[in-house]
């Protein structure tokens, strides 16, 4: 990490017992695909202009054009796939508009956020090469909304052809010699909405017609991913799956976490308790939605062949004061690391038929992981989330129960005391403990079958505000620190967490 982080004790005193934790090392479950730790780049706000990209000729410091230090800071957290260029975006992408010399390609305009110009300055070739700086694997949506059949088979041979085609040429022309590793495509993008308005028999039959036509060749694996269902849109799961399981192999959902509503979005910082509970509450009810659109999916792929691959989420606040509305810009606090902490420990029980999911958004967007302002960057209270999970990135799940007391404000209510565990290849166990209430401590036992491991150390993510957030001038207020209040004794671990906490614990 390049920095001793500083340490963190708690308090025993002020921690009553009220939660126990219970992990069965010795009934290991699936592995955890790397993929669910997964991000999202588009073409929206500084998303992807300024936010990775700002061109070979800038001052700030950068490879071929991509930032040096966003690119540092994404190789730290090993972001094991990134998908591109939208959302929305995708769903009027002209891939061929972003290739060839940049100076000729033609300026369009982005209809979907905020209206500006879309210089197409990164299109394939850019994309391609940040993916493979960042040591991540591509995931690249297709236009079916807009564009016929053949401009996506034509987009799919262009990326991985290795023969003499036409297109394989013009990539070769273009400056790319070798085909690049395309590992998932998606059959278009919320066809439900601006990926078409369709109705979900339309879309299944769509995407049937789409997927017959995307081709990689002979032995190069391609996951084909349909766009999928909002929410709790139950019925569109099971159209898909009834009419098109049989020729995808991933089925997207997309869920937010939308405090007030879309009409009525809160603030990302300056909320109360009541806010607090609020986005919490919402966002642990991804944990209903991954039940039941994998029940459907059982129904026609019991053998889980199909992945259900939450591709877009995160909280959407009302965006900062004084930008674009149509850029999505919003600050990132404390509250969205705990958020994205109760999701990984939630993907984690899903892990047999969740295999795949997407932050929204990894720059600058949304729940962004990353904000920038000219040269200066800051890493957001959800980067260090995923910096603490990210040994848990193709480790073996190990089965959790948590027995815990009940933390809630008004109609939203959650459990106080969260928990996940992972073994990883090398045979370290990690387990994750959040604490969601943010005025009330908690002693956690965890009991541990199958373990009895030697040492026994942790870091911990919290602040003394609920709205903590980093910000240009104070980019550390809220980052990682050493955890010293966990014991194991006589085959019992004991953590003593602080109000609004996430912390990681190793046991070696
Ligand atoms: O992430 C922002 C937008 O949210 C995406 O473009 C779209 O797919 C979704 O509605």
């Amino acid at each position: 990490m390049g920095f001793a982080e500083p340490a963190f004790a708690a308090d025993p005193a002020a921690a009553p017992q009220d939660a126990a934790v219970a992990i069965h090392a010795d009934r290991p479950g699936a592995r955890l695909d790397p993929h669910i730790f997964g991000q999202f780049a588009e073409h929206l706000g500084h998303g992807v202009y300024d936010g990775i990209w700002v061109g070979p000729k800038s001052s700030v410091p950068n490879i071929h054009g991509f930032r040096r230090d966003v690119i540092d800071a994404l190789k730290a957290i090993r972001v094991p796939v990134v998908r591109w260029p939208g959302g929305c975006f995708a769903d009027e992408y002209n891939w061929r508009e972003g290739i060839g010399p940049v100076a000729k390609r033609p300026k369009r305009v982005n209809t979907n956020w905020g209206g500006v110009t879309e210089s197409n300055a990164v299109g394939t070739h850019e994309f391609m090469e940040f993916s493979e700086l960042v040591g991540a694997d591509a995931y690249v949506a297709g236009d079916l909304g807009s564009a016929p059949p053949r401009e996506m088979a034509a987009w799919v041979e262009y990326m991985t052809s290795p023969t003499d085609s036409a297109l394989a040429q013009e990539r070769i022309a273009n400056g790319r010699k070798a085909p690049w590793k395309l590992a998932m495509f998606g059959v278009g993008n919320e066809l439900w909405g601006c990926g078409g308005n369709m109705d979900a028999v339309t879309a299944a039959q769509e995407t049937r017609r789409y997927a017959a036509f995307i081709k990689t060749p002979e032995g190069v694996p391609l996951m084909k991913v349909a766009s999928g269902a909002s929410g709790e849109d139950y019925a569109w799961t099971e159209t898909m799956m009834a009419k098109a399981g049989d020729v995808i192999d991933g089925l997207a959902l997309h869920y937010y976490t939308v405090p007030g509503g879309w009409e009525n979005k809160k603030p990302a910082t300056g909320f109360d308790e009541h806010d607090w509970a609020e986005v919490l509450a919402k966002t642990v009810a991804v944990d209903t939605l991954l039940t039941r659109h994998g029940k459907i999916m059982d129904k026609y792929d019991p053998k889980r062949r199909v992945a259900l691959l939450l591709d877009e989420w995160g909280t959407w606040y009302k965006n900062e004061p004084g930008t674009n509305p149509g850029f999505l810009y919003q600050q990132n606090s404390l509250r969205d690391a705990l958020v994205a902490a109760l999701n990984f420990n939630i993907f984690t029980r899903h892990a047999e038929r969740l295999r795949g999911a997407n932050i929204a958004q990894m720059v600058n967007v949304l729940q962004a992981l990353i904000l920038t302002d000219g040269a200066k960057m800051v890493r957001t209270p959800t980067y260090w989330a995923f910096d603490l999970y990210k040994d848990y990135q193709g480790a073996t799940v190990l089965p959790v129960e948590v027995d815990s007391r009940w933390y809630g404000r008004g109609e939203y209510g959650l459990a106080a005391i969260s928990a996940s565990a992972v073994r990883d290849p090398q045979g370290v166990v990690h387990v994750a403990l959040v604490n969601a209430d943010p005025a009330q401590g908690s002693q956690v036992t965890v009991k541990i079958d199958g373990v009895a491991p030697g040492t026994v150390s942790g870091r911990i993510l919290t602040a003394d505000k609920m709205d903590a957030h980093n910000t240009m001038d104070a980019p550390d207020a809220v980052r990682p620190q050493s955890f010293t209040a966990a014991r194991w004794q006589n085959g019992v671990l004991t953590a003593t967490l602080p109000p609004k906490a996430v912390v990681m614990l190793e046991l070696r």
